[in-house]
């Protein structure tokens, strides 16, 4: 017999069904609650309150546990690559070689921006933020494809979202080159997806960058670990946008807005600034730790805590190993992880940290990688950006494809003033 869950309400007891997922995680169903009681719930930050029921991606937040379509994500950094993982999460398996070489292709088609784009360019100010950038031309991209304008579209569905996956990383770099007043490059045909990008970051007219396998290496596994992560903050901005039926465009701009913030992806670029004051302040850390744990400080150990993960962010374990590697590899130290790796041999073991089960997340030394790549730090946020597009990408597609979607719609509990009735001005005080 299935579970189910007994509220009882002014004296009236009401049965609930309990919804079990693939990973035995237990949720109370309470599509029907307002309706048989009169009541909504309550979840301030939605902590507890699954939006949807996915089958892309699985967190085990207690074990530190991270799957894509079931594969965990070390196995998945250490054997695949971003656009085989991109493949997995969209179409839900890893791809067969003819499969791969055709997405593969595909994105290649589709890699260029129309001509016109770049008038839109132009028109930044060159002291615009790249994420503001990358939100607007992801839009602005969209017009020269009238086909995406009409309502989400299954039988375009592949176009698109290899058009928007291709192009991300060419409007990030355009936005990038811009930014510094640098001509764009253009992509090559021959070049894969993340070799394609530092091409047209850092190459110049006259001359290619030279890409180094571990650099291309580094980059792709940044991206992979990026990909996904279930209903994040932009996730669920892309779900709900997704739901009223907007574009996939529409749907990836909006991500990127919410992906911003400091709090979710603009922690990377946070904490590269925080381990810089820190450095430049001559502090080892302490007294930054101590203000972190101060609530009027301000202050936040950037790239520590997680909503989901209450252990270490595999994802954080992972970067870290690698950054230790690529320093290595490229021989070059970084002031800045060291400060990094004593806050953290600081944080987990102070108790204000340990007893609120705060560890490092994936942003506390992925910008550590991207400054060794040379990438700019306010570029940071961009990069989890395109990383993150499939995950986006994969969650449109699961509402696209469930003929049962509805609307994302919550309701509130109304605090403000009661009845009261308009007042002409000259009546007013
Ligand atoms: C990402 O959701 C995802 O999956 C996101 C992400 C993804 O891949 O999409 O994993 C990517 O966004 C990672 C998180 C990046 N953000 C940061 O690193 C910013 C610093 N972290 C925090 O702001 C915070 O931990 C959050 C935002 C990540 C989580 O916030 P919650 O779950 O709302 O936790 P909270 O703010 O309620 O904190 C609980 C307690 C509070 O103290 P008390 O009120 O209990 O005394 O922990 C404290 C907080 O003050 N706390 C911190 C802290 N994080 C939480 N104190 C100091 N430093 C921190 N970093």
């Amino acid at each position: 017999m299935s579970e189910t869950a007994t509220l009882e309400l002014n004296g009236k007891r009401y049965v609930l069904p309990v919804t079990v997922g693939s990973e035995n995680e237990k949720a109370v169903a309470i599509g029907s609650l307002r309706d048989t009681t009169g009541y909504i719930t309550l979840d301030d930050g939605y902590g507890n309150t699954g939006s949807c029921q996915s089958e892309i991606t699985f967190i085990d937040g207690e074990q530190g546990i991270l799957r894509y379509r079931g594969i965990p994500i070390e196995e998945l950094a250490d054997k695949s690559t971003f656009v085989e993982v991109a493949y997995l999460l969209i179409y839900g398996h890893l791809p067969n070689r003819s499969e791969l070489r055709s997405f593969s292709d595909l994105l290649t088609e589709n890699q260029n921006l129309h001509e016109d784009m770049k008038y839109h360019f132009e028109g930044f100010s060159s002291m615009a933020h790249p994420m503001a950038m990358l939100s607007a031309m992801i839009n602005a991209s969209s017009c020269f494809y009238p086909g995406l304008m009409g309502p989400a579209s299954r039988d375009r569905f592949n176009i698109h979202a290899a058009r928007l996956l291709a192009q991300v990383r060419t409007i990030a770099a355009f936005s990038y080159r811009k930014s510094r007043g640098l001509p764009i490059i253009y992509p090559k045909r021959a070049y894969k997806y993340t070799a394609n990008f530092l091409h047209m970051m850092f190459s110049e007219p006259y001359q290619d960058y030279e890409l180094k396998p571990e650099v291309v290496k580094a980059l792709d596994l940044i991206f992979v670990l990026h990909a996904d992560h279930e209903q994040n903050c932009s996730t669920a901005t892309v779900r709900m946008v997704a739901s009223s039926k907007a574009n996939l465009f529409a749907c990836a701009a909006a991500g990127v807005c919410a992906l911003w913030g400091p709090l979710h992806g603009g922690a990377n670029q946070a904490v590269i600034e925080m381990l810089q004051d820190i450095h430049d302040s001559g502090d080892d850390g302490s007294k930054f730790i101590n203000a972190a744990k101060d609530k009027d400080s301000g202050r936040r150990l950037m790239g520590f805590g997680h909503r989901v993960y209450k252990n270490y962010d595999p994802r954080a374990k992972i970067i870290k190993t690698a950054c230790d590697r690529l320093l290595e590899t490229l021989q070059v130290s970084d002031p800045l992880l060291d400060i990094a790796k004593k806050l953290e041999e600081a944080a987990l073991s102070d108790d204000y940290f340990v007893s609120r089960k705060l560890y490092p997340n994936v942003d506390f030394y992925s910008g550590i990688i991207m400054r060794a790549l040379s990438i700019p730090v306010e570029m940071f946020t961009v990069i989890f950006a395109i990383g993150r597009m499939p995950g986006w990408i994969a969650n449109f597609k699961e509402i696209l494809d469930d003929p049962k979607s509805r609307i994302y719609r919550p309701r509130q509990v109304y605090t403000g003033r009661p009845l009261n009735h308009y007042v002409p001005l000259d009546d007013r005080p």
